[in-house]
């Protein structure tokens, strides 16, 4: 396994939207191991996605177990493959960091409640409902598949955004 290097803002290959995964392989399997020791090895890291290591295809890992924001309910590691967000329900502003924004924080609204559909590593269908600061990361980990950052949504860069000490 190995840590990957980590693309960061404003390198413009963030903006680049992923494409489907239609193999789910070995070779899939030992990349996804990579990028989830590359989740981990960062500062707190609840997710990741595979484009901000360079690899344009639709999946993110999910892990809010170590998270002090995260509610009990949570599903621990969720590998998702094509994901696709299926439900929203409610709004709520929370404060979120991107291994890709390495300074800043931001202020950012998300649905409240989803429910997800994907694959796992292994090929099968996998329904999530998500809450909280899980629904947060999956939907901040989503959006870099369609090349969005949560800089994208800020409300206002001067009222929403804050350097990290
Ligand atoms: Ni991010």
């Amino acid at each position: 396994m190995a840590v990957l290097p980590i693309l960061t803002y404003p390198d413009p290959r963030l903006k680049q939207v992923s494409e489907p995964v239609e193999r789910i392989d070995d070779e899939l399997r030992a990349f996804i191991a990579d990028l989830e020791e590359t989740m981990r090895a960062g500062p707190a890291a609840v997710g990741i996605a595979a484009p901000q290591v360079g690899r344009f295809q639709r999946i993110v890992i999910v892990d809010v177990s170590g998270a002090r924001r995260a509610n009990p309910d949570h599903h621990g590691r969720m590998v998702l493959i094509n994901p696709e967000i299926t439900e929203w329900e409610g709004l709520e502003v929370g404060r979120e960091g991107c291994l890709s924004v390495p300074d800043y924080t931001g202020k950012v609204v998300r649905a409240r409640r989803i429910t997800v559909r994907a694959l796992d590593e292994h090929g099968r269908a996998r329904e999530y409902r998500c809450t909280g600061y899980e629904a947060r990361a999956v939907q901040h980990e989503v959006d870099h598949l369609d090349g969005i950052l949560f800089l994208d949504r800020l409300v206002s860069r001067r009222a929403d955004l804050f350097r990290r000490r």
